[in-house]
């Protein structure tokens, strides 16, 4: 029997009482009925609802065949794309990795390194330099098929991968993943005749991991994605509609979260305690500040990994301004053991640990950390992952999917939709005279002057 995911919102009641957050069982329930009902604003990108149940074993099939045919071929795989259209994979596939494994010669796995989310030309540079003489091979995601960054990053790369290899193998090691029928790449997916896998439009971006946009890089690292799909069909399962709100705790995650911002609460740092964890909260922070940051509303999703960054934020958040949130991610187990070794001379006085696993240290610097953070007017909740594996991350995928949605309803935003995105894009090519943009490059260049 897998074990679940545990919510405790325990260390929240002594800023927002219990009876505050029960109040709003009646209101979480209406937003997850929206999300059922597709009544909601945002209702036609609700297609991640029921991706869980509706993957079948022969997509998921499909998907294995094309990731096995880029690791018999590739030693490095590229996954191009940006925010919704990477986050999500890198997530999984850093939670899982050997941390080193890359420095291995005998590996098992291809290394999966990313571009296109970035403009840095130094970046660029210096991966396609490791690129050379290596063989490679390229995954590029774009749901509109028209964003810059990705594209540029993979007329780079698709120009290199044929100048090493010819323009007929490199065919064989290129797969897209994009719109069934619009944009750019879709067009050059067709004309090369490229592997392609499809984005449906009533999925979003940050919404997409459990699309062929997170599975496919997450099957090529070499990871069951299999178990990912039921983890999530388990979560769904849990935090179904009928399921009370006393027993629901994707709609207790978002009614903590939304009390506590009615309170004052500005800020939501997602914190791990585990360094695997990083790109789940970048992954999270994307989830989340798309999703309700808008109308002059929303919690500001930001993150942390301790202990590291105890020696750097910490003092902020013992004693800055009180308008935090902690959410801790709490993993139980952890698949390797390492004890702290005894030391005759003793000299920096860690001997009283000696023969005890630097997990229990760590437990302990949880543990002490979100007391004294408690202490300092920090309310903390806490989500207990079993262990790291794709069953856990395919529940805490769909539970923070799920609960983002519940939460953008109660706080009343469209969840689904990412309108102030697009005002840096319009800026940027109207400073570099994008066709079609000659108005604005004239308003844009007179205000600069
Ligand atoms: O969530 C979103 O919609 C965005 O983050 C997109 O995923 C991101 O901008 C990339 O867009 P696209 O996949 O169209 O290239």
């Amino acid at each position: 029997m897998k074990k679940a995911i545990k919510l405790d919102i325990t260390n929240a009641y002594s800023f927002v009482s219990k009876e505050k957050i029960d109040a709003y069982a009646a209101v979480a329930q209406q937003s997850l009925a929206k999300l059922y009902n597709a009544t909601g604003e945002g209702s036609d990108f609700l297609g991640w609802l029921n991706l869980p149940d509706e993957t079948t074993p022969t997509f998921l099939n499909e998907i294995n065949v094309t990731a096995a045919q880029l690791r018999r071929e590739c030693d490095v795989v590229v996954v191009i794309g940006i925010g919704g259209s990477y986050l999500g994979a890198k997530a999984v596939i850093d939670a899982m990795n050997d941390t080193f494994d890359w420095l291995q010669t005998n590996r098992q796995n291809p290394v999966i390194v990313y571009a296109g989310e970035n403009i840095g030309e130094d970046y660029l540079y210096e991966l396609c330099r490791m690129l050379k003489n290596r063989s490679f091979g390229i995954i590029c995601i774009s749901k509109s098929g028209t964003t810059t960054e990705p594209a540029i990053a993979f007329r780079l790369l698709k120009t290199q991968l044929e100048q090493q290899v010819g323009v007929e193998a490199s065919r064989s090691r290129i797969v897209c993943i994009t719109d069934r029928q619009k944009g750019a790449l879709r067009s050059l997916a067709n004309q090369e005749e490229y592997k392609t896998f499809v984005i449906e439009d009533n999925v979003g971006g940050r919404f997409s991991v459990l699309t062929p946009v997170g599975l496919l890089p997450i099957a090529v690292a070499g990871y069951d994605i299999a178990q990912l799909i039921e983890g999530a069909k388990a979560m769904k399962q849990r935090c179904n509609r009928d399921v009370p709100f006393a027993e629901n705790i994707a709609m207790q995650y978002a009614a903590v979260r939304n009390e506590l911002y009615s309170g004052g609460k500005k800020i939501e740092m997602l914190v791990n305690f585990n360094p695997k964890l990083h790109y789940v909260a970048e992954w999270w922070k994307q989830l989340y500040g798309e999703s309700e940051g808008k109308g002059g509303k929303g919690i500001y999703p930001a993150s942390a990994d301790f202990t590291t960054d105890l020696h750097s934020m910490g003092q902020y958040i013992q004693e800055g301004e009180r308008h935090l949130i902690e959410t801790v991610i709490s993993v139980e187990e952890q698949h390797c053991e390492v004890r702290v070794p005894e030391n005759e001379a003793n000299l920096d006085g860690l001997n009283f640990l000696a023969g005890r696993r630097v997990d229990e240290v760590n437990k302990m610097a949880e543990l002490g950390t979100m007391l004294a953070h408690l202490d300092g007017g920090v309310p903390n909740i806490k989500i207990t992952l079993p262990c790291i594996d794709e069953y856990n991350l395919g529940q805490l995928i769909y539970f923070f999917e799920l609960a983002c949605g519940i939460s953008g309803y109660i706080l009343g935003v469209n969840p689904f939709n990412q309108p102030g995105v697009e005002a840096y894009k319009c800026n940027m090519f109207a400073l570099l005279d994008k066709p079609g943009y000659e108005e604005a490059s004239r308003e844009i260049k007179a205000r600069l002057k």
